[in-house]
């Protein structure tokens, strides 16, 4: 039976009608996947999920990181990092409170990138009854697609530098800093500017100024203009989808075709309490 898919009507993002709590079979896995890659950012509304039920739903995507800031995993479940302002009696964060503050598609640190991102929403906050604490996403094919001709040849083949201790962090981010062995284990990595999806073949931009330090082959001073350039062309308006959440959602996207940025509006007691699994993906090409 054809699942019902709901696009968004912005640049990207759909709702998938499915209750991911029943078991799902090869033919239905194989039509969310398509809309998954159709549509790049995919939530499932209203959806009744334990932390078992959430990793073996996002093992279907690949095998799933174990993200490198160890103090926010679920102690019995790694794979769940808590995404989170909430703090516990000892005035401690219980999860990453500056997840997403500056533009970036997970994981670009790494050798292999994350194919996607599950977000299981647990928590949401509010205000009068608008919900805070959006997350806006673009389509970085759609933003490939609008460079000048002349640009996109001058970028092919040409590959970024991502840095993970490059990324912009919040002032006084409670984040634990990495440990020289941290450092050492996500050593400076380029990837092409523009990549090749590896299920569609669709051609997308894969930068952005919080990340990328530099473009290999390029001086500094002319690379970080065309980063910039790039960066600020990726998140024009007309290439944005912004989620609002809603507790229950569990929303997933394409770390290849998307850049995404949470918006910190909300502040304790307005509490935020997010559920991520990471799937681990090919290296660009
Ligand atoms: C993230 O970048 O993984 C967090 C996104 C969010 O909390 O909205």
């Amino acid at each position: 039976m054809a699942l019902s898919t709901l696009p968004s009507g912005a640049a990207l993002g759909a709702e998938i009608v499915i209750d991911l709590s029943n078991d799902i079979d090869a033919a239905t896995f194989q039509e969310i996947e398509d809309a998954f890659h159709d549509n790049i950012v995919v939530v499932f509304r209203n959806q009744h999920l334990s932390s078992e039920r959430q990793i073996a739903f996002s093992r279907r995507f690949g095998k799933l990181e174990i993200h490198i800031v160890k103090k926010y995993l679920l102690p019995d479940d790694p794979e769940i990092l808590l995404v989170s302002n909430i703090r516990n009696e000892m005035g401690e964060n219980i999860g990453l409170a500056d997840a997403g503050f500056t533009w970036h598609s997970d994981v670009s640190y790494r050798k292999h990138p994350s194919r996607c991102s599950l977000l299981y929403a647990i928590e949401v906050p509010e205000q009068n009854g608008e919900t805070l604490g959006n997350t806006i996403f673009v389509n970085t094919i759609q933003a490939y697609q609008t460079l000048p001709r002349t640009m996109q040849t001058w970028l092919a083949g040409r590959k970024a530098i991502h840095r993970y201790s490059e990324r912009m962090r919040v002032e006084n981010s409670p984040r634990p800093k990495l440990t020289a062995a941290q450092l050492a284990e996500t050593p400076d990595i380029a990837h092409p500017i523009v990549r090749t999806h590896p299920f569609t073949g669709r051609k997308s931009l894969y930068v952005t100024k919080g990340e990328c330090i530099g473009i290999e082959g390029v001086p500094d001073d002319e690379a970080r203009p065309i980063i910039e350039e790039l960066h600020d062309h990726c998140i024009k308006p007309e290439f944005q989808y912004r989620h609002k959440w809603q507790v229950n959602d569990l929303l997933m996207w394409d770390n290849a075709t998307a850049m995404h940025l949470a918006i910190c509006d909300y502040q304790l007691p307005q509490r935020r309490l997010m559920h991520r699994t990471t799937v681990i993906g090919s290296q660009p090409f």
